[in-house]
């Protein structure tokens, strides 16, 4: 079975039990749940894990691996656990430190390590102290966690950020990654599918109306955060002693637009990705807890700018920036049926338009890019969901299968991979390439 069919005979069967609830689940991130280091931390849009160990394992996509658009580290996981080399980049400071946290070693003395640092965090959410410790900037952060548990969590951070003059870099990540599971444990938003909610908050009234009630309660929300600290220290710790082999293994904080400028020229065998989709998605919203926790956001303003960065990205000044955005030169234009959907959703939204239209300028400039580092011969497959704006349905699929032509691939194909969700007409595709 040659590579491109060893990923339609996949996609196939995935596509064949997409009807069936946990069948479909395995073309989502909720299908990586269970396995191992996969599971660590959520991405709404992370892909399935399977369908990459069913590439890898088919033996007909060649290492080395590229993933430009790391987000979780799905690909550069699934290449480290079947001992494939692979290098994965990403625009995200804080999915570079998730994704070199999982692939990373962890000997058994660190293991003991970040199990002993546990306990201060704990005895710390434990504490009953009047006021918070530092708590990120994030807006109206009363939405995401009640007072007591932001405290219990607060004073466990502190014990933790305490801990790095004394402990050892891999223990601190893997407390780090256990608090950042702790944090949507127990907050009050939902995740959708590319939205989220927040849990109504209780009324002051309410909490008023008893206040032995109300002591009862915030005791139990502190020992809450205590023991979910050790159940996610307790899981991220066995997969952590899961060891992996030895293969070489690169992540890289780069611009998918740039890879050239930082990546070996004519190197990789194959591309396993799965690039933002022109859904208005923002990563840095999603992942805004974790960021300004860990200290990759500071405030609102750099959010926006990050977001701007990135692909399809439209959060904050993101938006506005679209306003006055002009397309480079030597992008080819696009098809005239994609000219003239633009033309109707511009009707409703020109700046909507004009989202969708710099969104497929950056993809053309990825694919230019792209081609300077895969070597001839080699294979792309990339994982993308078409988009609709109001009624206007826009077949990404089809913009980014005629891009990687223009771009210099050729055996291009578009392979439907599920449906998406309860909205007619909105499909996940794989787009194969030859280089
Ligand atoms: C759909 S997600 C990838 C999900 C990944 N396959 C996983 O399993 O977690 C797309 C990723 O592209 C990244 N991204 C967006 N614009 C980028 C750019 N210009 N260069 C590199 N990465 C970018 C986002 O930060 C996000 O992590």
């Amino acid at each position: 079975m040659n590579q491109f069919e060893a990923v339609h005979a996949a996609t196939r069967s995935g596509a064949a039990r997409s009807g069936t609830g946990t069948r479909r689940e395995e073309h989502t991130f909720r299908g990586n749940l269970s396995s191992t280091r996969h599971g660590w931390l959520r991405l709404t849009p992370a892909y399935s894990v399977r369908l990459v160990q069913q590439l890898l394992a088919s033996g007909s996509a060649q290492p080395p691996f590229l993933d430009p658009f790391c987000g979780t580290g799905t690909t550069l996981l699934a290449c480290a656990e079947h001992g494939f080399d692979c290098d994965t980049t990403d625009i995200n400071p804080f999915l570079i430190w998730l994704a070199r946290s999982k692939v990373a070693a962890y000997s058994p003395a660190v293991r003991a390590e970040a199990r002993a640092a546990l306990a201060r965090l704990c005895r710390a959410a434990r504490r009953t102290q009047p006021g918070l410790a530092w708590t990120p900037p994030i807006h109206r952060i009363e939405r995401w966690w009640s007072p007591a548990t932001l405290g219990a969590l607060s004073r466990a951070f502190a014990a933790l950020s305490a801990l790095r003059a004394s402990s050892s870099r891999p223990a601190l990540d893997l407390l780090r990654v256990a608090f950042c599971r702790v944090l949507i444990q127990c907050s009050s938003a939902h995740f959708g599918h590319q939205s989220m909610s927040f849990a109504p908050a209780e009324s002051d009234s309410a909490i008023a109306s008893s206040g032995a009630a109300a002591t009862t309660s915030a005791a139990l929300e502190r020992e809450r955060v205590a023991e979910l600290l050790a159940a996610a220290l307790e899981s991220v710790l066995l997969a952590a002693a899961q060891r992996l082999p030895g293969t070489r293994r690169r992540v890289l904080l780069a611009d998918a637009r740039q890879l050239h400028d930082k990546l070996p020229a004519a190197h990789y065998g194959s591309v396993i990705t799965s690039p933002p989709y022109a859904n208005r998605m923002s990563y840095i919203r999603e992942l805004r807890p974790y960021m300004y926790w860990l200290g990759y956001l500071a405030d609102r303003t750099r959010a926006g700018v990050l977001d701007w960065t990135a692909i399809g990205g439209t959060w904050g000044s993101a938006t506005s920036n679209l306003s006055s955005w002009v397309p480079e030169p030597g992008v080819p234009p696009l098809q005239p049926e994609i000219e003239a959907r633009l033309t109707a959703i511009a009707e409703r939204s020109a700046l909507l338009s004009s989202y969708v239209r710099k969104y497929c300028h950056d993809m053309f400039r990825h694919f230019s890019s792209l081609a300077h580092v895969l070597r001839p011969g080699g294979s792309a497959h990339f994982v993308v969901g078409n988009s609709k704006f109001y009624d206007v349905l826009v077949p990404i699929e089809q913009v980014l299968a005629r891009q990687l032509e223009q771009a210099g691939f050729r055996a291009v194909d578009v392979t439907v991979l599920r449906k998406r969700s309860s909205k007619k007409e909105l499909f996940e595709f794989v787009v194969g390439a030859r280089r």
